[in-house]
C-alpha cells in the first residue's frame, strides 16, 4: 500500500454510487438469468450508461495462473453471452487448454454488477467472420497484422501489407479471429442500494434447471 497518507484519506472520500440508484426486486426475477441480463443491459443502453456491454474477461492456465482482461460483448443469446478475439494471443491460448473462465459487468452509474462464470468454446466459423467483418478496416488488418500481446519493434511495417490485404480482398476473415460464446454456470446480479447497503441474487445452474439464491452481502 501507498505510504501517502493523503492519498488513502482522498481515496477513502471518494463518493461510490450516485444518489438516485434503480431498485432491484429479487421476486420479480425470471427463472433463467440470461433473461434478466439482457433486462438489465437493455436498462443500462436506456439509462446512458458509458460501455455497458464492456466487461472484464478472466482466464486460467491450467496450472492456474490467471490473467484479466476488458473485452467487448458482442452477443447475449437463449444459451449463451459472446465476446470475440483472436484465438492466437494469450487468452486464447489460455481457453483452447482451459475453457474455465469468469465475466464481470460493471456499471458504476447504476451502482450494478453481473459477474458470469462458465465454460467458453469458439462459436460458428461464419459468426466469427461476420464478427470479424463488421470491424473497421484498420482494426481488421492490425489483428491480421502482428501477434496479439507480443511485443513489436516496427508498427507500421506490419500494418502496412495488412492494410492492404484488407483492401484487396474486403471479404477476408482470419481463422484466428474468433468469436467465442460462454455456457454460464453460475450468474450473480449486484445492485448497490442507499447507505452502502447491496442486494446479491445468484443463479446457479443444477442440471438443467437454474436455482436461485440470495446472498449475504
Ligand atoms: C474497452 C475495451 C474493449 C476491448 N475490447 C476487446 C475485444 O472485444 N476483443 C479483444 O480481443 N480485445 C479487446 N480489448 C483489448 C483487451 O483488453 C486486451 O488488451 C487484448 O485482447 C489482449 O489480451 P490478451 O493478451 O490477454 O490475449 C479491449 C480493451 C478495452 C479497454
Amino acid at each position: 500500500m501507498a505510504d501517502d497518507q493523503s492519498l488513502r484519506d482522498r481515496l477513502r472520500a471518494l463518493p461510490v454510487f450516485p444518489g438516485e440508484l434503480p431498485r432491484f426486486d429479487t421476486d420479480a426475477t425470471p427463472a433463467g438469468p440470461l433473461v434478466l441480463l439482457v433486462e438489465w443491459l437493455e436498462g443500462a443502453i436506456a439509462a446512458g450508461v458509458l460501455q455497458p456491454h464492456a466487461m472484464s474477461l478472466a482466464t486460467a492456465t491450467t496450472s492456474g495462473v490467471p490473467s484479466n482482461r476488458t473485452l467487448l460483448l458482442k452477443d447475449v443469446d437463449a444459451e449463451a453471452v459472446w465476446f470475440a478475439s483472436l484465438s492466437t494471443g494469450p487468452k486464447g491460448v489460455d481457453l483452447a487448454a482451459n475453457p474455465r473462465v469468469a465475466l464481470a459487468l460493471y456499471w458504476r452509474e447504476q451502482g450494478r454488477q453481473i459477474r458470469i462464470t462458465g465454460d467458453a468454446e469458439p462459436g460458428p466459423r461464419d459468426v466469427s467472420a461476420r464478427d470479424f467483418l463488421q470491424r473497421t478496416p484498420s482494426a481488421r488488418a492490425r489483428a491480421i497484422a502482428g501477434s496479439q500481446s507480443e511485443p513489436v519493434a516496427d508498427f507500421d511495417a506490419h500494418l502496412a501489407p495488412a492494410l492492404a490485404l484488407v483492401e484487396a480482398d474486403p471479404q477476408f476473415a482470419p481463422e484466428s479471429w474468433v468469436a467465442y460464446r460462454v455456457i454460464p454456470s453460475s450468474v450473480e446480479f449486484w445492485q448497490a442500494e442507499r447507505e452502502r447497503d447491496q442486494v446479491r441474487l445468484r443463479y446457479r445452474k443444477t442440471g438443467a434447471t437454474w436455482t436461485k439464491e440470495i446472498l449475504w452481502p
